[in-house]
């Protein structure tokens, strides 16, 4: 089986968990958007019905509208019954790295906003810890960007502007540019993530502390639900 059937796998799996009348958070990136073809067939054949979703990026806003996914917004529906979200990278605590595809500030609102939030992931993103194999996607305000770049730079990263195909900066959703900074593996999440948190002219960065409450991953070990402080053995790395 390849990763995209892996991703088809976990999308059904979360999918499954939504329930008619609830409010859904919608993720972004290619797997996020297998569940959302799954749910606007759901909606379609009645399976579910009264469904509204809250979408994380603008991409993800447009696919809803053209699937006929009826939105809302956190100002009508200031709560989220459940979300279901892809992620770059997720290790043994089910904290993430998010943002490959540049949509983490308005993917982090959702989540905290979110009173379930599902992450769907083939088996390629599971790592021991994470930054191991993903950069952070580190949203930054144009504005003086490059003392941000000196600051993450001190702080032990490498960073890289991110750049369109066209060799232009690549713009988020709020007109940002986004600094790929990888640490290597990341031993302390939590404080790298204060101190991130902590700097101005840094809008929003990808790590995802906490904010799991289940894992869908589906792999060659075929598919695992897991929850937080619940991990099998079988996916821990020696
Ligand atoms: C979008 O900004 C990201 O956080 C995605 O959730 C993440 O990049 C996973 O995307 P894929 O499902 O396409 O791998």
């Amino acid at each position: 089986m390849n990763l995209n059937n892996y991703k088809l796998q976990a999308a059904e799996i979360a999918v499954n968990l939504i329930q008619s009348g609830m409010i859904v958070g919608l993720g972004s990136g290619s797997t996020a958007s297998l569940a959302l073809q799954i749910l606007a067939n759901k909606l379609k054949d009645g399976t579910l019905q009264h469904i509204h979703a809250i979408p994380s990026s603008v991409q993800i806003e447009q696919q809803a509208k053209h699937l006929g996914i009826p939105l809302t917004t956190l100002e009508e529906h200031g709560k989220i019954d459940l979300t279901i979200d892809g992620a770059d990278e997720v290790d043994e605590d089910l904290y993430l790295i998010k943002g490959g595809g540049g949509a983490l500030l308005r993917e982090k609102i959702v989540a905290q906003a979110s009173r379930r939030v599902v992450i769907i992931v083939d088996e390629s993103k599971w790592s021991k810890r994470i930054g191991f194999k993903w950069p952070v996607p580190i949203e930054v305000l144009p504005f003086g960007w490059g003392s941000q770049a000196l600051f993450l730079e001190e702080l032990g990263a490498k960073w890289k502007l991110r750049k369109k195909t066209d060799g232009s900066n690549y713009l988020t959703d709020q007109g940002n540019y986004i600094l790929d900074s990888n640490f290597g593996a990341i031993e302390e999440p939590l404080k790298l993530s204060e101190l991130l948190a902590n700097r101005a002219g840094i809008i929003e960065h990808g790590l995802f502390i906490d904010l799991t409450d289940d894992l869908i991953m589906v792999g060659e070990r075929g598919s695992q639900h897991l929850k937080k402080n619940k991990l099998p053995k079988i996916w821990r790395k020696k």
